[in-house]
Order: structure tokens, then sequence, then C-alpha cells
């Protein structure tokens, strides 16, 4: 058999019935493509034979066209490799005049329709000021504690292993052996109830969320929300058209009795009951009770995130508020993000069966499946018990980080800042006094890279508490000290007039 050309075909074609000969078609429209840009230089192009047999014409037009094309200095032969579009072509033609060029960007958008719902979503910053790598960044955990070895080695395995089933599209619920593996694990270490046939692989929470609120919600339905609450949460909400009813979160988590004054008859309620986001709090046995009769009595769907309890520090992980759940109102949602990598995008959901058809038709509409092979990972992970080990190893690194973090927030700020929420997760939050702008110092914080997450964005009214969420997840333990220096230092040295006096409360000289 013969070798393919590893080149891409580009779209050109020939009009047989055309008077323009085909070696004279096949060289115009090379050209064309150099010139508009649709090639670029350096760039392969298809050997002679190659592009005779796409176009099913004889070798001869497309020798001749080649051939002029290499005379012009538009081609040139590497030898040995193939033919190329020269790579020192003239400015005026390399420049590219396709699709790119300003000259093709429209001036006004007046008559360029999108959805309505698409004005809804507030911008995001590509990336806010805040969210940098190091020294306290929230999103980062301990990369260098990962078990890459084992993981490349799971991962050669299956890669070496493809059957032709593993390439073709799998079952959108997930794959059987990990929706199993998964099963096993909620319902040993979250106390979930559930069977394997309830469990949704999906790609991260984000995607369970947005699934839940296609299935569950209806444009203009009211839906609890946390305040302060995870923004990813709300913008799921707000594109699905929902009216976003924000419930205060106070020492015992979200306080139901002020959703009920607010909307008693809400769809459902997004709620992260073992670690609240963003004010790490553990929600209350009570409350928890509470949610669920509000739950039942309303006919309202409950949507669980549990996105970072594997790591609880100050006692034994608290059980899912899904286990508490004897009505199959609760949608329990979880992430491999926090406890192995979130740019693996891999997730779960946990469906009361009766909804089952539902999410999983919503699910092949969106992606069809999800991808096969780290999901093979990720169950041979979790079967070969480094999943476990990870997990184990993890939580005594971060709790020893979190402790570290909190002792020397008590010794440079003494008991001017609280720190918030239970011990837990891989971030925690911290009050600082009224008048200052927590947005303000984040900004001139990350100047000097150092991350700190202003607490007020997370509010959707009006900020009753300004803070910084500090991860210490990825921050080394030798880094802590000289980061929370840092941050006293940046408060002090950074306020002017009548923040100058909170300031100096939040930040005592030792
Ligand atoms: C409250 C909350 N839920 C879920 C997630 C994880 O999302 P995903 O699984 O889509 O990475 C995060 C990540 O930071 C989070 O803060």
């Amino acid at each position: 058999m013969q070798k393919a050309s590893s080149a891409l075909q580009p779209v050109i074609s020939v009009d047989r019935q055309s008077p323009k000969p085909l070696h004279k078609q096949i060289y115009d429209a090379y050209r064309a493509m150099i010139v508009g840009g649709g090639l670029q230089p350096g760039q392969q192009i298809p050997s002679t034979r190659a592009l005779a047999s796409d176009l099913k014409v004889s070798r001869i037009p497309v020798l001749t066209a080649y051939a002029q094309l290499l005379a012009e200095g538009y081609f040139e032969a590497r030898t040995g490799a193939g033919t190329f579009v020269c790579s020192s072509l003239p400015d005026q033609v390399a420049r590219p005049t396709n699709g790119n060029s300003a000259k093709h960007i429209p001036q006004s958008t007046e008559s360029r329709f999108v959805a309505k719902r698409t004005s809804v979503l507030p911008t995001t910053e590509t990336a806010p000021p805040w969210f940098g790598l190091g020294a306290f960044s929230i999103s980062q955990a301990e990369y260098n504690e990962f078990p890459t070895q084992v993981w490349s080695n799971l991962t050669l395995r299956h890669c070496r292993n493809l059957q032709a089933n593993t390439f073709h599209y799998g079952d959108a619920m997930g794959c059987e052996q990990l929706r199993d593996a998964v099963c096993n694990y909620l319902r040993t270490a979250r106390g979930v109830r559930c069977e394997s046939q309830q469990v949704m692989i999906v790609s991260g929470s984000q995607e369970a969320l947005e699934v839940s609120a296609r299935v569950l919600l209806d444009p203009g339905s009211s839906v609890w929300v946390e305040e302060p609450g995870y923004w990813l949460t709300r913008r799921v909400l707000t594109f699905a058209g929902c009216r976003l009813v924000p419930v205060p979160v106070d020492g015992e988590g979200l306080n139901v009795a002020a959703g009920i004054k607010k909307c008693r008859n809400a769809r459902a309620v997004y709620v992260a009951p073992s670690h609240e986001f963003p004010l790490g709090v553990t929600m209350s046995a009570s409350r928890r009770l509470q949610l669920l009769d509000w739950a039942e009595r309303s006919k309202a769907w409950i949507v669980e995130d549990d996105y970072d309890s594997e790591y609880r520090y100050d006692s034994m992980p608290i059980a899912s508020l899904q286990g508490l759940d004897s009505n199959s109102r609760v949608i329990y949602i979880g992430t491999f993000s926090k406890v192995l990598f979130p740019s693996l995008r891999l997730g779960y959901m946990v469906i009361p069966k009766d909804l089952v058809h539902h999410f999983l038709e919503a699910r092949r509409t969106i992606d069809i499946s999800p991808a096969y092979l780290y999901q093979a990972v990720v169950t041979d992970f979790i079967r070969e018990g480094h999943f476990a080990r990870h997990i184990r190893r993890m939580r005594q690194l971060y709790g020893d980080r979190r402790a570290l973090l909190v002792k020397c927030l008590r010794q440079e700020f003494r008991s001017s800042l609280e720190v918030m929420g239970s011990e837990a997760g891989m971030f925690l939050t911290v009050a600082i006094p009224k008048g200052i702008r927590d947005i303000e110092i984040a900004k001139i914080a990350a100047r000097e890279r150092l991350w700190v997450a202003p607490l007020s964005p997370y509010y959707l009214e009006e900020p009753s508490r300004q803070g910084f969420l500090l991860g210490f997840g990825g921050v080394l333990a030798e880094e802590i000290p000289h980061g929370v220096q840092r941050l006293k230092s940046v408060l002090s040295s950074h306020m002017s007039g009548g923040s100058r006096k909170a300031a100096s409360e939040a930040a005592p000289s030792s």
C-alpha cells in the first residue's frame, strides 16, 4: 500500500467543462490561496500524486501547475520531505487577506443577530487579575505531588490496548466500569445512596450543572442560590433564563427560612452543603433537614454540589445531603477536578432513578457521550487503590498547609482578620474590616504576584462582607509565612484616606 500524503488537502476544485486548462485552474487556485492566506508560508502541500488522485485528474496537469509555482517561488521543494509553500514569501504576498484580516471584520453588529440569551451573561474577564499560579491561588492543587508515573503507566496501558469498541461512541451515561467504581466510592466515602445505573459521568461538575438545568428548569423558573455563591452555577442558571433568588448563607449554611420567605415556590435550589463556596461553611444537620422538608413540600429539586469534601481536616468527612434524602429530591454532583486535576474534565452526578432517562436524553443532545480514554484510566486509578492513597496523602499535606496558613494569619493579623468556614477544602476565606475594598486590594496584590481572590464579586446583591479567598493547596509550606507577610504589607501600605484606619486595623504592626 502506498504511503498516504501527510499534507492537508487544500480546498481546490477543477471544472472540466471550463475552457481554462486544468493546470491553469490548479495554478490559479494555489496562487489565490497563498495570496489570500489560506495556505501559510512553510506549510506542506500534498504530493502531485495525492492531489491528482483527490481531484480525479491525471498527474500531468498537476505536475505542470506545481512546476510553474516552483518556478515563480510560491512553492519550494525539500529533498526527501516534499513540497511546501515557500517560507520566505514577499511580505505583500504573505500578508493574509483571509477571514483574519481587518477588512473582513464587520464594522457594525447591528444586523448580526445572536440569541437574546447571550446578552444576559456578564462578560468574563479573560483572566481576572487575581487569578495566577502561586500563593494564594484558589484553583490550584499541589500538582508536584500527583503520582505522575502511575498515571502515565495507566494511560499508556490503555493507549496500547485500544480496541475497536473503544474507538466508537461510548455509553451516554459513561463507561460502565467507571460508573461502578464511582458508585462504590460514593456509597462508601460520601454516604450517597445510589446504584451505578444512576451515575452519569460528565465533563466536570460544570456539565452536570448544565444538564441538570436543562432537565429540571424552564426559562423563568425561580431558583434559590447561595448568597454569596459559586459564580459558574449562577451563569448556568442565568443562561437557562432562570430567576435567581439569592438566599443568605450564615454560620449554619443556607438560611432555609429566609429562602422560604423570599420565594417559597422556587423550582430548585443549588447548594454546596459540605463546604459552601466561598464562605466554607458546612450546613448544619437541622438546616439539611429543613431544606429536604421544604423541597418535599414544594416539590422542588435540590442540586447538591459536592466539589471538594474529600478534604476535611477537623473531623471525618461529612456525609452527603443526598444520603439523608428519602424522597429522591436531590441530584448529587461531584468532580475529579480537586482530587485529581481540573484539566481532566471528569465529574459525575447521581440522578434520581425516575429522572435518569430525561438526563440521558439531555446528555445525548449536548455531547453524545464522554471521551473514553481517561474514563478507563480513572477507573484503574480507583480500582488499584491509587485514588484512595492519593486522597489520604493530600489530605495530610493540605491539612498541614491550612494549619500553617491559619497560624501565620493569626500571628500577622491577630484577631482582626476573621478566618471563616470549616477546616476543609483547598482554600479558606478571611473577612476584612469594613471600609477596605477587597477588589482594589486584590488588584494591587496581583501586581506583586500575590493572588488573593476578592470575596465581594461572589455576591449577587450588595456584598455584606469584604474579604479574600486564600488557596493553600498549591502553595509550598515554606512560601506561606512570606505570602502572609506580603499580604499584610499590601494591606497596610496601599491604603489611603478613609480606608487607612481600616487597613491598620486589618494589619496591626506586630
Ligand atoms: C463550588 C464549585 N463547584 C465545582 C467546581 C469544580 O468544577 P469542575 O468540576 O467543572 O471543574 C468548583 C471549582 O472550583 C467549585 O468551586
